[in-house]
């Protein structure tokens, strides 16, 4: 990432695009000219681990993400390489593999599947090359960006008349059914559906969304990852999932009118402690307050005080780490460096958590002190230094001219 307040890059730099078209031209010298798409990635502002329990998130997509360079084949056969990873991987449309095969390809080919089952006529192949500017496993939503965009390149290259909402489905189902990750809506929808200088308002339960617009004349998004990454952050993100679903299994018996988590109340929690468990009963608070912070959050945005949106993150961190148990040091520091600040309206962990990223909601003019700051407090305790850039909001996938 760049450093804040000293870069604000456009969604596709120039640099990428040539990287990536020169790197298509290189391993397919006999293809011809390719066409060139851009999926941004996204960073979440409030509705932390709401999105698997039905309740609401505000997220935006984000100017840094997958570039895709695609030509068509007519052997039959789908080649996908990648600048960020080293390899070839060929498979044949007529045999293309049952199950996941534990490389970063099977998220383009989880969205492969899809297309294919989506398509009237068997097309005749292609060959993509992937590149990007989106740290990985920064809970920026790298796969989605992935999959959105590869969605976006195969129906474009082949013709396949779909439409942006497809692309998100596509998405999805290559995620949760292909490559096994039990994750919720948010972050296809985030990628396939954003309006620039908007958030996405996404009921995440009965699948309602609408842009609100973020006032960027006042504030900034700041994001500074840790540069942490934990093994185990799909194992335990799989975890909370389970555990939400238990707490609700047994909730809903006292409450049977709610259809998902983030619609029992607070008092069917309070009345089902015992039954529920220590464990079980913070998850369910956190999800329960989170869901009421989002609306207030939303209701401040609305009426032009990003000061609350701001409180409200600050707020869902605190759960984040206290009652969903999924902050660590590293990310605990940086969100108490920057609520020494006086510029910084508010900010959490982003994404999954056990690592990655914290996002701030800055005022303008503030970036660059707030990043010293952070970098500063930061290093004092640990031994690196976080990579803290602004990010601007913008819209979805898109076809680049060359
Ligand atoms: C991960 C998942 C999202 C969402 C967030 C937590 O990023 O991919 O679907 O659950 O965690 O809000």
């Amino acid at each position: 990432m760049a450093d804040a307040g000293m870069r604000q890059s456009s969604s596709a730099p120039e640099e990428l695009v040539r990287e990536v078209l020169h790197a298509f031209r290189a391993r397919h010298p006999e293809a011809g000219a390719p066409k060139l798409f851009f999926a941004p990635g996204r960073v979440n502002l409030m509705g932390a681990h709401l999105d698997y329990s039905g309740g609401a998130v505000l997220p935006a997509a984000i100017d840094r993400g997958t570039l895709i360079a695609v030509a068509p084949r007519s052997d039959g056969k789908v080649l996908f390489s990648s600048s960020l990873q080293a390899g070839e991987h060929l498979f044949e449309l007529d045999g293309l593999p049952q199950a996941a095969t534990g490389s970063w390809v099977d998220y383009p080919l989880g969205v492969l599947r899809e297309a294919l089952s989506r398509a009237e006529e068997r097309p005749g192949g292609a060959s993509l090359h992937f590149g990007g500017n989106l740290p990985i496993g920064a809970g920026l939503s790298s796969s989605a960006s992935i999959c959105v965009g590869t969605a976006l390149a195969l129906d474009k290259v082949w013709g396949l008349g779909h439409q942006e909402i497809d692309h998100v489905h596509a998405a999805l189902s290559a995620e949760r059914e292909f490559v096994g990750v039990q994750c919720g809506i948010m972050d296809p929808y985030a990628v396939g559906l954003a309006r620039a200088g908007s958030l996405l308002w996404l009921e995440c339960g009965d699948v309602r969304y609408e842009h609100l617009p973020l006032d960027t004349s006042r504030v900034s998004i700041l994001v500074a990852d840790t540069m942490v990454r934990r093994e185990l952050a799909t194992s335990a993100f799989n975890q909370r999932v389970d555990e939400c679903r238990r707490a609700f299994e047994l909730l809903k018996r006292s409450q049977p009118e709610a259809r998902c988590l983030a619609e029992v109340s607070m008092e069917t929690l309070s009345a089902c402690g015992e039954e529920l468990g220590p464990v079980l009963s913070r998850r369910a608070g956190h999800v329960i307050a989170e869901v009421a912070r989002t609306k207030v959050a939303r209701v401040g945005l609305l009426a032009g005080q990003p000061e609350v949106l701001g409180a409200k993150m600050l707020e869902a961190h605190a759960s984040l780490r206290g009652l969903y148990e999924v902050s660590c040091p590293e990310l605990d520091r940086l969100v108490e460096v920057a609520g020494a600040c006086d510029e910084v309206l508010g900010g959490r962990l982003t994404g999954a958590g056990f690592g990655g990223a914290c996002v701030f909601l800055v005022e303008r003019g503030g970036e660059e002190r707030v990043s010293a700051e952070l970098k500063q407090g930061f290093r004092e305790a640990f031994d690196h230094d976080p990579e803290v850039a602004v990010f601007q909001a913008v819209g979805g996938p898109y076809e680049l001219e060359i």
